[in-house]
């Protein structure tokens, strides 16, 4: 097997030729039948199932394995959240028989290929909550067998794909690189938006480049292209650079909209304006805060991680608890509106426009407007919601279900939080006092920002 030298994706390798060949097959492959036959997606979730869709449409038969009953009967029953084409093609591949679902581990040993997309979320002190990862992973080694690639897509530390999959593989007396591989390659999904498999490229970066190649194969019809990358640490800590680049920039967004206000300067103007520079800027907008599962927790990861060796980064650090602080600074802000028309929180009437952590979707889970509401409730305020996505939310308060005609109400503020797409919102025209957490009702005369 003899070395040789690539340049892909900007980036020179020095791999051998055997790997180089499974590269250009890789690359090549993309109208050609799928090399691997079948493949399991270890969690269903807002991850696994676009995924699953994905590597269906290229051809390749895939088993869902997910611990939650309840999950795959709603998969079942269509009650998932997916954009319309999806779901037509969800429908197919049931009834084809080419996606099946299980709760039994013991499929995961039947297939070439396991792609592991389980939460990582933080707990309620902001650390790192691995339970779901670390049962997955330990599932996924139980079950492997020589010549499986298992691939982790679930964010996480830098140095989980070792700890989690090649140590505990290896004390099965496996030898990754030769008898199973193994890779880590972040996700990109953008939910509410359609997982088109040809949108974006794909990172991966595996123990040996044979696993690069082997997992690259594995995602290929899950990316617009593949760039490999030459260690697994080096696509955990690319999935983290990613997303605190984004919660630190939201944190800038977030300062900007307050620094503009003091001036009586439209932010959003502002950031337009920015953004017509041709390099160095790349906009983004204020809002009540970031929820979801990516933004609030990722750079979590990275923060804890870093403790053990004595090491806080202050940006990321600063923009992490900037954007903890902006509900409340929503809240705040409500408070000064009523207090300027004689009234207080408590006994206010006050309508939260969207729950769901951000438009076009149904999650409301992490969403920054419960945050709002359980500090709004606690002051004494009457607070109700309009979600044309969200039915229930649970607050501390208890559950509260959506208003469908929220013209009706006698508000004494609204609070706007999600502005989903082609949500009739001219009604607003009409309400006494708005305050637009969201930014985006520019064209309402006397609303009131952040
Ligand atoms: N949602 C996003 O927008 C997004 C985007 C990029 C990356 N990610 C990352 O992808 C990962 C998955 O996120 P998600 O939003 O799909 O999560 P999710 O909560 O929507 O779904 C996860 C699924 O995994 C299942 N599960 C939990 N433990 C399991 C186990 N041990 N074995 C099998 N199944 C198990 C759950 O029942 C659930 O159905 C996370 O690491 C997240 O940070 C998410």
């Amino acid at each position: 097997m003899g070395r040789l030298a690539i340049t892909y994706g900007g980036r020179r390798f020095v791999i051998s030729v055997f790997d180089s060949f499974e590269l250009g097959v890789t690359r090549a492959r993309a109208a050609s039948a799928p090399k691997f036959r079948s493949i399991a997606v270890v969690g269903l979730g807002y991850v696994g199932l676009p995924t699953a869709l994905a590597l269906l449409e290229s051809g390749t038969r895939v088993v869902g394995y997910d611990i939650s009953e309840s999950r795959l009967a709603a998969i079942k029953a269509h009650r998932v959240d997916l954009p319309d084409a999806d779901q037509v093609q969800l429908t197919g591949c049931l009834e084809t028989g080419r996606l099946s679902l299980t709760t039994e581990a013991s499929a995961l040993s039947g297939v070439e290929a396991v792609v592991v997309c389980v939460p990582t979320p933080v707990d309620e002190h902001l650390v790192p909550d691995l339970a779901a990862l670390e049962a997955a992973c330990s599932t996924a080694v139980a079950h492997c067998r020589p010549g499986q690639t298992i691939v982790l897509v679930s964010t996480t530390y830098v140095g989980c794909t070792r700890d989690l999959v090649v140590r505990p593989l290896e004390r099965r007396g496996l030898v990754v690189g030769r008898d199973v591989f193994v890779a880590f390659s972040p996700e990109r999904i953008d939910p509410g938006v359609r997982h088109i498999p040809r949108s974006a490229q794909r990172v991966v970066g595996g123990v040996t480049s044979l696993c690069t190649c082997r997992a690259s194969e594995v995602l290929n019809a899950t990316a617009a292209g593949i760039y490999p990358v030459s260690s697994p640490e080096v696509a955990e800590l690319t999935k983290l650079l990613e997303n605190t680049f984004r919660a630190v920039n939201i944190a800038l967004a977030n300062e900007f909209a307050v620094v503009a206000g003091l001036f009586d300067l439209d932010i959003i103007e502002v950031i337009r304006a920015a953004a017509t520079k041709p390099y160095g800027f790349m906009p983004f907008y204020p809002g009540p805060g970031v929820g979801g599962h990516c933004i609030p927790c990722d750079p979590h990861y990275l923060l804890w991680q870093l403790k053990s060796r004595r090491v806080t980064p202050p940006v990321t650090d600063a923009a992490m608890a900037a954007i903890a602080a902006r509900p409340r600074l929503v809240v705040t802000r409500a408070e000064q509106l009523l207090a300027a028309a004689g009234r207080s929180l408590s006994g206010s009437r006050i309508l939260i426009v969207g729950v769901a952590y951000k438009p076009a979707v149904a999650d409301s889970r992490g969403s920054p407007a419960l945050e709002i509401i359980d500090e709004l409730v606690r002051a004494g305020a009457q607070v109700a919601y309009t979600d044309v996505l969200v039915d229930r939310v649970c607050t501390a308060g208890g559950v509260l279900t959506t208003k469908p005609r929220p013209a009706e109400g006698d508000w004494d503020l609204v609070i706007v939080h999600t502005v989903h797409p082609s949500v009739d919102h001219s009604w607003l025209t009409q309400a006494p006092m708005v305050l637009d957490a969201s930014y985006q009702l520019e064209h309402l005369d006397h609303r009131h920002v952040v």
